[in-house]
C-alpha cells in the first residue's frame, strides 16, 4: 500500500544522516516547505518539494491533502515506567500538603507503594492498564517508548512486568524497548540486607530475564537513600554480562553520582539529571553518553528543572523524555514535555524537537530506524492541525494541535 501526501506546509526533521546530535547541533532542524512525503507499506519511501514533486509518478492508493499542516517524526520517549497498577494520588495531595517524595518514600509509600499494589494485581489486569496508557500516548503523538520494570520487587512480581511489557511488543504497532529496573529501591524485606537483595538480583532474576529474553536494558535509581555508585556499578556490570546496556536513574535528587558512574560503565544514557555540578556536566559532555532530560518529573515534584542550556552548551547530547509513571509523573504526553522544556529550560524549540525525536530514538538504540524523516526509516509520523508556525507547538502549550498519527504506515485511533 502506497499514500502520497501533499500540499504539506512543513516536513520537519528531514536528514540523510541518523547521527546523535549534541551541543549547537541540536538547534538545527532541517525542513521542507510545501512539501509531499510518500510511504510504502510501513516505511518512509521518499519526500521532495511539491514544486519538484514527479509528474510521471505511478498513482499511490491514496492520497492525502496536508495543506496548512505540519508533519513531524513521531515521538520517541525513551524513559517510562508505564506497566504500573492503580494510582498515586492520595500521595499527590500529602505532597500539596507539605510532605516531600523522600519523606514518603521513608514512610513506606512511593515505589513500595506502587509495588504492594502490583504485587496483588494479576498479569492481564496489569496488562490491560498499561495498553490504555499505551494507546493514550499513541494518540499523543508517542510512536516509540521504552518501558521500566521497577514495581515487582520480587522475582516473580519483576518477572510478571517484564512479561507484560513483552506481551505489549508483541501485540502493539508501537516499537517498544524494555528495561529491566529491579534495582528501583530496597523491598522492606531486604531493607536492612542489601546484599542480599543485589544478590536475587543477580542469581535470580538476571539469569531468567536472559533465558526468556525480556529485557534490553539495565535501569538502576543511583540516588542517595535508594542504590549507591558502588551498589550501581555492581548491578549494572552484572546486567552488561547478562548482554544488558545500562541506562540508569542519575542525579535526580542529589548528587549522587550516578551520572559519573553511568559514564563509567559507556551508559547508553543517564536520566533525570535535576541536581548537576560542574563536575558532572563536564563528564557527561565529553562521553557517548545520552543525558535524557525528564520535565515533567521535575515540574510535578515542583523541583528545579534541568539545567540544559548549560548541558547543551557544554555539548552534551540530550534527549527528552516523559519518565510516565505514578509518582513523579502521572503523564506520558511529550508534546507538553517539549513545551515544558522550551519554556522552563529555555530550550529552542528546534532542540526540544529534536531531543524529543532522533535523539530520543538513539537513547533507545533505534537512531538508525526511528525519530526523523529518512528514507527507509518506520513511517511514524504526526501531522498537526493547522498551525501558524513550528514554534506555536510548544507556544501554545495544552492545546490539542495533533489532527492525526501514524505508526508504522497505519493511523492511529
Ligand atoms: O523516574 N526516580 C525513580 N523512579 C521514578 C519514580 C518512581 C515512583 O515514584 O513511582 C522516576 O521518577
Ligand atoms: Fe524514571
Amino acid at each position: 500500500m502506497a499514500t502520497l501526501i501533499t500540499n504539506i506546509r512543513q516536513l520537519v526533521n528531514v536528514r540523510e544522516k541518523n547521527e546523535l546530535l549534541r551541543g549547537q547541533s541540536l538547534a538545527v532542524l532541517p525542513s521542507i516547505d510545501h512539501a509531499w512525503l510518500l510511504i510504502e507499506g510501513n516505511e518512509i519511501a521518499g519526500y521532495g518539494t511539491m514544486a519538484e514533486l514527479p509528474s510521471n509518478r505511478p498513482i499511490p492508493e491514496e492520497t492525502i491533502d496536508a495543506t496548512g499542516q505540519f508533519v513531524l517524526p513521531a515521538w520517541c520517549d525513551s524513559h517510562t515506567h508505564i506497566v504500573f497498577a492503580g494510582s498515586r494520588e492520595g500521595e499527590f495531595v500529602d505532597k500539596i500538603r507539605g510532605l516531600s517524595y523522600a519523606e514518603i518514600a521513608a514512610r513506606g509509600g512511593g515505589i513500595l507503594n506502587s509495588a504492594r499494589k502490583l504485587r496483588e494485581t494479576s498479569e492481564d489486569e496489569l496488562f490491560n492498564q498499561a495498553w490504555k496508557r499505551l494507546e493514550e500516548v499513541s494518540k499523543q503523538g508517542t510512536g516509540a517508548i521504552e518501558i521500566k520494570s521497577g514495581y515487582g520487587l520480587t522475582v516473580e512480581s519483576e518477572l510478571k512486568m517484564l512479561r507484560v511489557i513483552r506481551k505489549l511488543k508483541e501485540r502493539s504497532s508501537l516499537t517498544i524497548r524494555a528495561s529491566f529496573l529491579g534495582a528501583h529501591t530496597y523491598p522492606p524485606e531486604f531493607k536492612e540486607d542489601h546484599q542480599g537483595y543485589i544478590d536475587l538480583i543477580i542469581r535470580e532474576m538476571l539469569p531468567v530475564i536472559r533465558q526468556e529474553n525480556l529485557a534490553d536494558y539495565i535501569d538502576v535509581f543511583c540516588e542517595t537513600g535508594f542504590f549507591s555508585p558502588e551498589e550501581t556499578e555492581t548491578i549494572c556490570k552484572a546486567g552488561m554480562s547478562f548482554g544488558l546496556k545500562p541506562k540508569i536513574h542519575a542525579n535526580q535528587l542529589n548528587l549522587s553520582g550516578g551520572t559519573q558512574t553511568g559514564v563509567k560503565l559507556g551508559a547508553i544514557s543517564v536520566d533525570h539529571l535535576e541536581t548537576m555540578d560542574e563536575d558532572a556536566i563536564k563528564t557527561l559532555a565529553a562521553s557517548n553518553t545520552i543525558g535524557t532530560l525528564l520535565p515533567s518529573a521535575a515540574f510535578f515534584l515542583r523541583m528545579p528543572f534541568q539545567p540544559a542550556r548549560a548541558l547543551i552548551d557544554a555539548g552534551c547530547a540530550i534527549a527528552l523524555a516523559s519518565d510516565f509513571n505514578p509518582g513523579s509523573s502521572p503523564s506520558g504526553n511529550m508534546n507538553l514535555v517539549v513545551s515544558m522544556s522550551c519554556i522552563q529550560m529555555k530550550m529552542l524549540p528546534e532542540e526540544a524537537i529534536n531531543a524529543a525525536t532522533l535523539n530520543g530514538a538513539w537513547a533507545m538504540e533505534l537512531g538508525n530506524e526511528l525519530g526523523s524523516i529518512t528514507t527507509g526509516k518506520k513511517a511514524n509520523l504526526i501531522f498537526t492541525r493547522p498551525i501558524p508556525s513550528l514554534s506555536y507547538l510548544p507556544y501554545a502549550f495544552g492545546s490539542p494541535l495533533i489532527d492525526k498519527v501514524m505508526v508504522r504506515g497505519e493511523w492511529i485511533g
